[in-house]
């Protein structure tokens, strides 16, 4: 398994973890399907699951760079090839359930596609993705040179799409696309203020968690106020009612205080004389 090694030709250990991690829920799903857990649509609930892991896993590659940079771990950059390829199958996954549940009348999908927004936008993102591990080869970084980079730029607006796709086709309870959309307002703020500031200072890094988190809540507010004409100061300050549920908003900045955290405690650590 060549994609499983370093250059020097020796096994990567965060290869091969993020290779099984990305497994995993692939092997739960086939697991979940066995044992007929999947519910009386069991169609349908792959489709969900699928969808709900393309869009972690997009998640989990875009973290790699800041983790990496962080935690001064250049070794796990190694990762992002391996999940950025897992996320490109389990979208793949996803659309062949999509059809498979369509009775596989293509016509009915194209037109489905064109129809319904939602699936034009998830649609636009699933070939972005293709193009993405299509061109994720060595042989194909060597041959486009700069124009890979370029390309593989366009992960920033998949992301969005995604992030889009799974609001657009939620009907009641918009919280998951919202915390997923507050966790990417975090890792495109990221690559903005580090092309500013170059080295993100604990200060810069705080001041990131609490932008992510006051993005969250308007884009949350706005939302329900579109969908549901329930007056825009009900829902904002709802963010503060605690005693139903705790709002995506506040799980936004405790990840990012959490990133502060980590952060602060990785260079406090020990460190070992050479
Ligand atoms: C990168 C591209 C895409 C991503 C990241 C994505 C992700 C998702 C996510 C996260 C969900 C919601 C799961 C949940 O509610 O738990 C979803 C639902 C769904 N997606 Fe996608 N999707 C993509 C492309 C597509 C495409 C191309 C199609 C079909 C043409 C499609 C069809 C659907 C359908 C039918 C649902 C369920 C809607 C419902 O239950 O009413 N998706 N997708």
């Amino acid at each position: 398994m060549p994609f499983l090694r370093e250059r020097s030709g020796a096994w990567s250990p965060v290869k091969i973890i993020a290779f099984i991690g990305s497994l995993l829920p692939f092997l739960w799903l086939i697991y979940r399907n066995l044992t007929g857990d999947l519910g009386p649509r069991p169609v349908t609930e792959m489709i969900h699951f699928t969808g709900d892991w393309t869009v972690r896993l997009i998640w989990i590659t875009l973290a790699v760079t800041p983790a990496a940079r962080i935690f001064k771990q250049p070794r796990l950059l190694l990762t992002r090839r391996t999940l950025g390829v897992a996320s490109a199958a389990y979208i793949f996954m996803h659309f062949l359930l999509y059809i498979t549940d369509q009775k596989f009348q293509l016509a009915t999908v194209a037109s489905e596609i064109v129809l319904r927004f939602y699936l034009t936008i998830g649609f636009v993102a699933l070939v972005g993705l293709a193009a993405l591990a299509a061109t994720s080869t060595d042989g194909m970084i060597r041959r486009m040179g700069a124009r890979w980079n370029t390309l593989h730029n366009a992960i920033y607006v998949i992301a969005m799409l995604a992030a889009t796709h799974f609001l657009l086709q939620t009907k009641n309870d918009v919280s998951q696309p919202i915390l997923m959309s507050g966790l990417l307002f975090w890792l495109l703020g990221y690559r903005i203020m580090q092309r500013r500031w170059r080295e993100m200072t604990l200060v810069h890094l705080t001041a990131l968690a609490v932008i992510a988190a006051a993005l969250t809540a308007p884009l949350e507010t706005f939302w329900y106020h579109f969908r549901s004409n329930v007056p825009l100061d009900r829902i904002f300050f709802a963010n503060f009612d605690f005693s139903y549920t705790i709002r995506p908003m506040w799980w936004v900045l405790a990840s990012g205080l959490a990133v502060v955290v980590l952060a602060a405690l990785w260079r406090l650590r020990p460190q070992t004389k050479p």
